[in-house]
């Protein structure tokens, strides 16, 4: 039986921070010391996204597993993601060697798999025309929905990294990317390929009901990787968000890419959070700002200025205070530590 369900997403572009709020609800426990979570599950993409995760005093970047292997917690990759089994157990191996438990690690058997000539074609064409990750995401999906696809339990993978039954419990869910790149919801077609919004993760086995907390993460400014025309190449040129990309070391996870940076677009996370029903928001890097000493944001289309990081901070609760009404807490986070009161 399912008990209660939590979800993390991403309220913005991806990058927002997910697998640092994952990582930490994940720790929570139960009065006997047990973790609250029984699982911790993904319902979308694929080795597209990366989790930079600091556990016990190590640096682990994770693409595919979901970020319960750190507490004990099985982990599922759901049916609604595409794996490259190479990548898998790359990731798989390099968890190991971090002395993490990988036996938790569970694919859904109806999972697709991502084929080597998936990645081909999209290094191939994808990458240079949107600048996709180069992870076979697209033309995986392409197949699914085309009937033609690979399923999990259909391939050579090692069996007992399939799932066997259903969750049960309390789920943690972690999104990967973020609203403005779901198939639906993003600049199309510079978007992924699955669904990115809290709705999907029913897709794993449960009722919409059974969901309680749905955490939206951003951060304090806006970043795309990837082409997108709402990101021109002249935000290359301004100086401070240049200097906000490097003291925010905003570099892709997955591709080393250089991000493009913007002052946070508030009316776009209004929106993010009201299509997904956000009810806790957690706004990251907010000492980025600090060091470069600039604040600013737009709201009503216009771009506002800020002399210092408090007041941009009670100006945002002051618009969330009536602007949207899912949320019941904004919650402001200063890397590398989180919020403790979640
Ligand atoms: P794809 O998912 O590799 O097909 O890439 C499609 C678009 O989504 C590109 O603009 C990517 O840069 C972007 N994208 C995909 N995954 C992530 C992510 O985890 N973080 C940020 N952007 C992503
Ligand atoms: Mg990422």
């Amino acid at each position: 039986m399912i008990n209660n369900v939590d979800i993390v997403v991403g309220a913005a572009w991806g990058d927002e921070g997910k697998g640092k709020v994952t990582h930490y609800l994940a720790s929570k426990k139960r009065q006997n010391g047990k973790p609250y979570y029984n699982f911790v599950a993904r319902w979308n993409g694929g080795s597209n996204a990366g989790h930079t995760i600091y556990h016990e005093g190590r640096k682990f970047a994770t693409h595919i597993v979901p970020s319960g292997v750190f507490h004990g917690i099985t982990s599922v990759i759901g049916p609604g993601c595409v794996v490259n089994l190479d990548a898998f157990y790359k990731e798989v191996n390099e968890l190991k060697e971090g002395g993490i438990d990988v036996s938790l690690i569970k694919i859904h058997p109806n999972a697709h798999i991502v084929t080597n000539e998936h990645i081909e074609q999209d290094k191939a064409k994808l990458a240079t025309q949107l600048g996709t990750t180069s992870q076979g995401i697209a033309p995986a999906y392409r197949d699914k929905y085309a009937r033609i696809g690979l399923l999990a339990k259909n391939s050579d993978i090692d069996k007992s990294y399939l799932l066997d039954g259903n969750l049960y419990g309390n789920i943690l869910c972690e999104g990967a990317q973020g609203i403005w790149l779901d198939i639906n919801y993003g600049n199309y077609p510079y978007v992924t390929s699955s669904e990115c919004l809290p709705y999907a993760a029913c897709s794993l086995g449960f009722s919409p009901k059974a969901i309680k907390n749905i955490y939206g993460v951003a951060k304090i400014y806006d970043t795309r990787s990837g082409e997108d025309p709402d990101f021109p190449a002249s935000l290359l040129q301004n100086p401070d968000l240049l200097a906000i990309a490097d003291v925010g070391k905003e570099y892709g996870v997955t591709t080393g890419r250089r991000r493009k940076v913007n002052w946070l677009n508030l009316d776009k996370l209004i929106q993010a959070c009201n299509i997904s029903g956000v009810t806790h928001l957690i706004i990251n890097k907010c000492d980025i700002l600090k060091e470069v000493n600039k604040y600013k944001l737009y709201y009503g289309g216009t771009l506002k200025h800020f002399t210092n990081l408090s007041e941009m901070i009670r100006y945002i609760e002051s618009v969330f205070r009536v602007g949207c009404g899912s949320v019941q807490q904004v919650m402001f986070s200063f890397s590398p530590e989180i919020v403790e009161s979640l």
